[in-house]
């Protein structure tokens, strides 16, 4: 089965064609630098560049693959979690493409897509255990199935992401602050007892990022030339970046890292995870060099496992989009054209109101 993935949910543009768990061509553009004069994802400009660079990627994807619409078995896209108009472009070229060459479309979650990405290199032997951290997400998830992902576990405030990105900012270093943060990190030497694991003392499987990130602006309050050396690095580049601040950013992404790990070993603990076969860790904070590491030594201490996905399919793709519509399509699922975006995701309660499980109640069966 050929299936087209598209994915407009934030700044990244981007179509693929994946056949059979293979990546067949993938195309993608990023929004990166524009968004960098804001500090930040906007989200007007966002769709509308999405809108600028959506068709003209699709013909560059069918000229370097070969193939055409007529090729193709199944369109996937992303409907949400994601900026509603970026979605509602992503989602309008599928319908447009659905329509045109009469081919079944199906709905695709983003968080789910990442996940099962790791699917795309490793065989996935179900049930899972699946840590999504993202710019906007970082949720535990058990993996039953491609269509049956039940949540354990969520952030209360800020994702993981969005905790690496705002403290980047604090120190007045350039958006997007994730990757850059993690280069500076690895020049560096971590302090263990620098910040705290937070949130870590309840016993439960959710998150809270902003205990860490009141701790790192004291420390930078207390420090304020790590402030001015970070808007140095913003003009001159990485390497004028002091041992002390590459030391600092080590840490703070250490904290993040073992928080993680501490919780995903809770999750290991807990009744739901028994029978587990392994640990997928997934979402653009997942192509971190502290996160990555902390995991294989959760893995390696649980025994288990570890199906890390490639840092390309870890942030932001359509190959990871393509993949979950053709493992829903395979299974019977599909949309017909009346499905819209869920910018913020659909989450349904179990009836103690704590385990959630996220579903596509709109499933047709495919055409
Ligand atoms: O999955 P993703 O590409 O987009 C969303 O779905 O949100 O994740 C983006 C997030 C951003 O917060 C970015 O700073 C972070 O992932 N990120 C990283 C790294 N690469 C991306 N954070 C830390 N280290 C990285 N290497
Ligand atoms: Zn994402």
């Amino acid at each position: 089965m050929l299936c087209l993935g598209i994915e407009t949910s934030c700044d990244e543009t981007a179509l693929a064609l994946v056949r059979n768990g293979q990546c067949v061509e993938s195309v993608l553009a990023t929004q990166m630098d524009i968004h960098a004069l804001f500090g930040g994802v906007v989200p007007e400009l966002a769709s509308r560049e999405h809108y600028r660079f959506v068709g003209a990627l699709y013909d560059e994807l069918m000229r370097r693959s070969g193939l055409s619409l007529q090729d193709v078995d199944v369109i996937a896209v992303t409907r949400g979690p994601g900026l509603l108009g970026a979605l509602l472009v992503g989602i309008a070229f599928g319908k447009g493409l659905a329509l045109a060459g009469n081919k079944p479309l199906v709905a695709v979650n983003h968080l789910h897509a990442h996940l099962l990405a790791a699917g795309l290199e490793q065989k996935l032997d179900y049930p899972l255990l699946g840590l999504l951290v993202s710019g906007g997400h970082t949720h535990i998830y058990r993996l039953d199935g491609p269509d049956s992902l039940v949540l354990l576990g969520r952030t209360l405030d800020d994702a993981a992401g969005e905790a690496c990105d705002k403290f980047a900012k604090m120190m007045g270093l350039p958006y997007p602050g994730g990757v850059l943060l993690d280069r500076l990190a690895q020049r560096g030497t971590p302090d263990v007892h620098l910040f705290p694991r937070p949130y870590t003392h309840v016993e439960n499987l959710d998150f809270s990022f902003s205990g860490l990130k009141t701790a790192a602006l004291v420390y930078l309050e207390a420090h304020p030339g790590l402030r001015e050396e970070g808007r140095l690095i913003r003009e001159q580049g990485i390497d004028v970046a002091s041992p002390a601040l590459c030391n600092v950013c080590a840490s703070y992404m250490l904290a993040v890292a073992e928080t993680l790990s501490i919780k995903m070993h809770r999750a290991l603990e807990q009744k739901n995870s028994a029978g587990i076969n392994g640990i997928i860790v997934a979402g653009g904070v997942a192509a971190n060099t502290q996160v990555r590491a902390a995991m294989q030594n959760l893995a390696d201490t649980v025994g288990k496992p570890l199906l890390l996905p490639s840092r390309f399919l870890c942030t932001d793709n359509a190959v990871m989009v393509a993949h979950a519509g053709e493992l829903l399509a395979e299974r019977g699922f599909g949309h017909d054209l009346s499905f819209s975006a869920i910018p913020r995701g659909q989450r349904i309660p179990d009836d103690k109101g704590r385990l959630e499980r996220t579903l596509y109640p709109d499933f047709l069966p495919c055409r």
